[in-house]
């Protein structure tokens, strides 16, 4: 079976070696016969013959197809065509700046911050989604730099919520300490808990604005610090709580209202460079369209000046994936950031659109409610649509249900590129099927 399977591959192949030149006319022509004569397939084709939609590129972004329990990539989703690419930023890196963030802060303030003054630096943690690898990166890297941290069988920082943990007896993570100016603090985890509300909607800004009220009245003043794994939850806890008690909160994602309530008492947060992050979405899709250097105005300039420096991403190979860097937003600097939709001016020039025609392009959010992407990413990617020339049909999910975005997949052949946001990382074979019908 494996063997005819080969030898028909191998033939195949020899044909269209043979064949050569006429390879794509011909694979157009079963294409477009095989469709029938649904509109479909001719709208996909402006110049040229029909793509099918398997060769289409293709990229994820925000949520890396992977294994929710395990974390490990989902590599045939990252390798689907030689066009799919992954765009998201370091989650490590950045976990690591939010919890010396967050420690820097502690230092800073020891004189105030221990509001009974028990001895015990007590912060209670909003965790976003149990199984997306940024939310985990992000619960290692607090645990990490507060010393909190447990190691797992596997040699990771365990990133299990605690529930509560008045006492310090919860097994996912110890006291930590602190040395500060010659005198020895005990850091707790009070209480941490995924943010999921009864829908089953991830990193849910209600579920941790209710969260805090528990936590509030049943830890009271032994609440020092807030910290979350995002602003959406960190802004709805500095909103229902926090700021009126005078508890520095810290998130991530740098939306600009988190940014502007440094100004008001909010502690600090990370730009995980949506900017860039956006561009490159929607960049590697123009570049593949035109046919040109998938780095074009990435690493290498292109022909409207646009490029990229790399302080500000990397790409690895082996994971096919664009990581953008990132940096922390606190009371020294915050004045920089309050934009949070201001494209990176680097990459800011409208492409020509006689040398880059219009294409179009279907993109989803996995939740239209979800504060980052709604706030900050999707508006971003509203402009470099523009700039780069695509035509861009963006579908909002529900955060709760993959059919209820892939039910809008319903007619891949009338786009010539997709960039996906996928509700659970696990379920990248949901579109890919899709596209190999
Ligand atoms: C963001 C979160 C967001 C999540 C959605 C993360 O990168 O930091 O704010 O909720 O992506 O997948
Ligand atoms: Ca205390």
């Amino acid at each position: 079976m494996k063997k005819a399977l080969a030898l028909s591959m191998a033939a195949a192949m020899a044909l269209s070696l043979a064949a050569c030149t006429s390879t794509s006319s011909s694979t157009a022509a079963s294409d477009s016969s095989a469709a029938g004569t649904s509109e479909a397939a001719s709208t996909a084709s402006t110049e040229g013959g029909t793509v099918a939609n398997k060769d289409k590129p293709l990229i994820w972004f925000n949520r890396q197809p992977s294994n929710s329990t395990t974390g490990a990539l989902d590599m045939e989703a990252l390798s689907f065509n030689d066009n799919t690419y992954y765009v998201g930023f370091d989650a490590n890196q950045g976990a690591e700046l939010q919890g010396t963030m967050i420690r820097d802060y502690i230092e800073a303030n020891i004189d105030t911050i221990d509001r009974n003054g028990d001895g015990i630096i007590g912060y209670v943690l909003a965790v976003g989604d149990i199984g997306h690898n940024d939310s985990i990166a992000r619960t290692r890297g607090v645990r990490a730099a507060l010393g909190t941290g447990v190691e797992a069988a596997d040699g990771s920082i365990d990133s299990t919520p605690v529930g509560t943990n008045t006492d310090g007896t919860a097994t996912a993570v110890q006291d930590g300490t602190l040395n500060i100016n010659g005198k020895t603090y005990t850091v707790r985890e009070l209480a941490s808990q995924e943010m999921k509300n009864s829908a089953g909607a991830t990193w849910d800004a209600g579920t941790a604005s209710n969260a805090i009220s528990a936590w509030a009245s049943s830890l009271g003043d032994s609440i020092d610090i807030v910290v979350s794994n995002n602003d959406g939850m960190g802004m709805a806890m500095f909103n229902s709580w926090s700021q009126e008690a005078g508890v520095p909160t810290f998130g991530y994602d740098a939306n600009a209202d988190a940014v502007a309530a440094i100004a008001d008492g909010y502690g600090g947060t990370i730009s995980q460079h949506a900017d860039v992050q956006a561009y490159l979405t929607l960049r590697l899709i123009r570049n593949a369209l035109d046919g040109v250097d998938i780095n074009t105005g990435i690493s290498t300039a292109d022909d409207a000046g646009n490029v990229l420096s790399d302080d500000v991403y990397y790409y690895d190979e082996a994971s096919r994936s664009y990581y953008a860097l990132n940096v922390a937003v606190t009371a020294e600097n915050y004045t920089e950031f309050t934009d949070s939709t201001k494209t990176y001016e680097p990459v800011s020039a409208q492409l020509d659109a006689t040398a880059h025609p219009e294409k179009t392009v279907w993109l989803d959010i996995y939740n239209a409610a979800d504060n980052f992407l709604s706030a900050t990413y999707q508006p971003l990617l509203e402009k470099y649509d523009d700039l780069l020339n695509l035509n861009v049909e963006y579908i909002g999910g529900d955060g709760q249900t993959e059919a209820n975005i892939t039910n809008r997949l319903g007619n891949p052949s009338q786009y010539d590129a997709f960039a996906i946001n996928m509700v659970k990382t696990d379920n990248a074979a949901s579109y890919t099927a899709l596209l190999s019908q």
